[in-house]
């Protein structure tokens, strides 16, 4: 299955994604995780994303499309994937049925490549609740906390593998507000785009992690039929 999340900052896409990939069975790709490994290793990727990532600003499509063509080259995107945090424009989600369509995909009804685009609607008070509370695992175990909603028993460490947690630099007030402006401006029309393809299921994204993941998976074992 062929999914994409959608959503603002904080809407905790990167919180199901994992959940809905794993009951897909199909491997989870972030675009943002990918930009942050980047960072943590100081590739030359890295070094360029950087300071879009710390502005709030996109990180431009020339470097940002080739990481997406070539992972969904990786033998296991084959039979599916989840996108979280791609596309991020209408320009991206232009891109992304291209390589699809490169990739021998066959489009169905109104010429959609994907089976799904999950929009996660929550408002920009409870985002900035969530983002000034999130804690991430400094390892690469991709294990989210929220030091009120969902925080790690074990303190400052991460509950799975021990990893220390730490807080993103993207996630100071200022630079969410910014983010938020972006996601408005930039992110936002590639909602049309997928309703128009007769993709778009929409849902409400407040409330407990669980119910939420119950929504996301009920919408998307529907779209498997
Ligand atoms: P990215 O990493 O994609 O960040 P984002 O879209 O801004 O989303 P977040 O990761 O902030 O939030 P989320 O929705 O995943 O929420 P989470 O589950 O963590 O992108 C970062 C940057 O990379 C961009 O600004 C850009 O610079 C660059 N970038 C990435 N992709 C790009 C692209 N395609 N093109 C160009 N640039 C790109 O949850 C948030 C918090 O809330 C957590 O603490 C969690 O525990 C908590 N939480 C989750 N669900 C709930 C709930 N139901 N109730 C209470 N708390 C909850």
């Amino acid at each position: 299955m062929r999914i994409v999340l959608v959503g603002p900052p904080g809407a905790g896409k990167g919180t199901q994604a994992s959940f809905i990939a794993s009951h897909l069975d199909v491997p989870k790709i972030s675009t943002g995780d990918i930009f942050r490994a980047n960072i943590s290793q100081g590739t030359p990727l890295g070094v360029k994303a950087k300071e879009y990532l710390d502005a709030g600003h996109l990180v431009p499509d020339e470097l940002t499309i080739d990481i997406v063509r070539d992972r969904l080259s990786q033998p296991d995107a084959a039979g599916g994937f989840l996108l979280d945090g791609f596309p991020r424009n209408v320009a991206q989600a232009e891109e992304l049925d291209q390589i699809l369509a490169d990739n021998g995909v066959q489009p169905g009804a109104g010429k959609a490549y994907l089976d799904i685009v999950l929009d996660l609607e929550v408002d920009n008070d409870e985002v900035i609740k969530r983002i000034s509370g999130r804690r991430l695992c400094r390892n690469d175990s991709g294990h989210i906390f929220h030091v009120d909603y969902s925080p790690s028993q074990s303190g400052d460490r991460c509950d799975v593998c021990g990893g220390e947690l730490y807080q993103r630099s993207d996630d100071k007030e200022d630079v969410v507000r910014k983010r938020l402006e972006v996601y408005a401006a930039e992110t936002a029309p590639i909602i049309d785009y997928y309703r128009e393809q007769g993709v778009l299921t929409t849902i409400e994204a407040a409330g407990e992690v669980q119910v939420i993941t119950e929504r996301a998976i009920t919408a998307v074992d529907a779209a498997r039929g």
